[in-house]
Parts: structure tokens; sequence; C-alpha cells
């Protein structure tokens, strides 16, 4: 494991977890954490499904902090993918609030969400397979009047093997280097969190190690990181927060560490 993994589920701060206790989340509550210096990003209570079909969320909250990386982690099916669509505006919650740096921004368009500083890689379909990657990365941009180019520049810092396929079609990448793609495109519009559906699906243990690397590299440039990951163990390590979601609902909520650590966790999901 790299050097940069080593430290980052230590960083228990009070702030994640004011009472020191396992779980953190105060339930229905309704009152807003950003007010108090909460969450930047948080979806609160959140219930609702697709369409007129039943509800996927139950009373269901993620969240993360300024300068932190949250993990959402759970079977196949619990609803993460959803709870990320609903914190994005792409599901309409019945109940419950999206609120943004304090904001309520429960009511608006996954547009209008990129436009406040939203960054969201879904879990398929993030990238433009005919497009070159640097035409998916300007792509990114497109609600930017200014000029893009330094941004561009940074994302090829991050991913070198980018710069070197710039004028490549992304659908001739490899897996770990689409998902580079997807995660440059998100980082185009300068966003002030970024959420990652499952960033390391399908990718080997080596290069899920190198992209964890690089999610945390642009957590230090100051960018909240929510994602879901399948890889529940090695991403709970690099985690200040975790959520274990089960059935649309919060099953376990606490530091990486103290998820790692809690038995239950570790024999349900951890594989022992
Ligand atoms: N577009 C959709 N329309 C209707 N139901 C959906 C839709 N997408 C997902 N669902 C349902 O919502 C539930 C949760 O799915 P979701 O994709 O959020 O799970 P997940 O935790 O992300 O799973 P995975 O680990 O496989 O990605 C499932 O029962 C699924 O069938
Ligand atoms: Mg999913």
């Amino acid at each position: 494991m790299s050097q940069a993994y080593s430290d980052r589920g230590n960083k228990d701060r009070s702030v994640a977890n004011p009472k020191g206790q396992g779980s953190v989340i105060p339930k229905g509550t309704g009152k807003s954490h950003a007010s108090l210096g909460g969450p930047f990003l948080i979806g609160e209570s959140m219930t609702g499904g697709y369409g007129n079909g039943p509800d996927i969320l139950h009373d269901c909250t993620i969240a993360v902090e300024k300068g932190e990386i949250a993990v959402i982690v759970g079977p196949n099916g619990a609803g993460k993918s959803t709870a990320m669509k609903a914190v994005f505006g792409m599901l309409n919650v019945r109940s419950g609030h999206v609120k943004l740096d304090g904001e309520d921004i429960t009511g608006l368009s996954p547009q209008a969400r990129v436009a406040k500083g939203m960054g969201f890689v879904p879990q398929t379909s993030n990238i433009f397979t005919s497009m070159t990657v640097e035409e998916n990365l300007e792509m990114g941009a497109f609600i930017r009047r200014d000029d893009f180019r330094d941004t561009m520049a940074q994302v090829y810092d991050l991913f070198p093997i980018l710069k070197d396929k710039r004028n490549q079609p992304a659908g001739e990448l490899s897996g770990g280097q689409r998902q580079q793609v997807a995660v440059g495109r998100a980082l185009m519009t300068q966003p002030k969190v970024l959420m990652l559906d499952e960033p390391t699906a399908g990718v080997s243990p080596i290069v899920m190690d190198e992209l964890f690397d690089r999610i945390i590299e642009v957590a230090r440039t100051g960018i909240p990181i929510l994602m879901v990951e399948q890889n529940a163990r090695q991403a709970l390590e690099i985690a200040d927060k975790g959520y274990v979601l089960v059935q649309g609902a919060n099953a376990y909520t606490g530091t990486g560490k103290e998820l790692l650590a809690n038995p239950e966790v570790r024999k349900s999901f951890l594989g022992g």
C-alpha cells in the first residue's frame, strides 16, 4: 500500500464525530447541519424512488465534510447509486433535503447543481467513447465561459497518460484510463465537491491503488470527495467517513477506521 494511504484513516477529527461515538447520524432532527458548520454536501433523510415505483431510499443520509473523503459501501442493489443520483438531482426525493455549503439545493436540476460547484462521475456511461480524450475534457468544461486551458493542464498533470493519449478516441482506452478520463472530465468544471460512483470498477488491484492515490491527491487540493466503492476495505482505509447502506437505509456510519474495526461490519461487508 502506498504512502499516501498511511494516515488517512487516522484523521478522526472531532468535527466528523463530535461525540466520539460510532454512529453520528442525527436521525430525523430536520435541523440544518451546515448552519452549525456541518457537512459541505449532505443528502439528508432522503426518501424516494424512480418515477412512480416503490421507494428505494428510506430516510437515507450521506454527506461529506470539507477537506475529507467520504465513502459509501454496501451490497449490490443497496441503493448506493440511487443515493448519489438523489444528491445530484437525478431522482425526485419525496422527503429529505440536499444541502450544499449550507444552501438548500433540493429543487435544483443536475445542471444547476454543476453550476453551483458539484462534479459527478456516474457509475456507467461516464465518458463519450467516440470522442477523443481531449474532446471529453472539453465537453466537461461545457458550463465554463472562461479559458479552461489551465484546468486541462492540471488534469494532464494529475493523469499524465491522458496527455499521451489526448488525440485517441476515449473508447480505445483501458478501463482504468477511461475512469481517469471520467474523473478528469468532472474536474474540468473546477468543482467544489466531487462525487464518484465506483471509480475503480473493473480495474486491477494495482490500477485501483493508483486511482485511489490520484483521488487522495484531488482531495488534498481541497475538493471534498463523496464516493461509492465496491472495494470496501481499501476504500474505508482512505476514508475519513464511511457509510454502509443496506436496502436503501443507513446501516452503519462512522469514521473509516471505526467501520474497519467494527466486528459486524467486518463480518457482513468486509469478508471477516
Ligand atoms: N433507473 C431505475 N429505475 C428503476 N429502478 C432502479 C433504477 N436504477 C436502479 N433501480 C433499482 O434501485 C435499487 C438500487 O439500485 P442501485 O443501482 O442504486 O444500487 P447500488 O447499491 O448502486 O448497486 P451496485 O452495487 O450494483 O451498483 C435496485 O433495486 C434497482 O433495481
Ligand atoms: Mg451502483
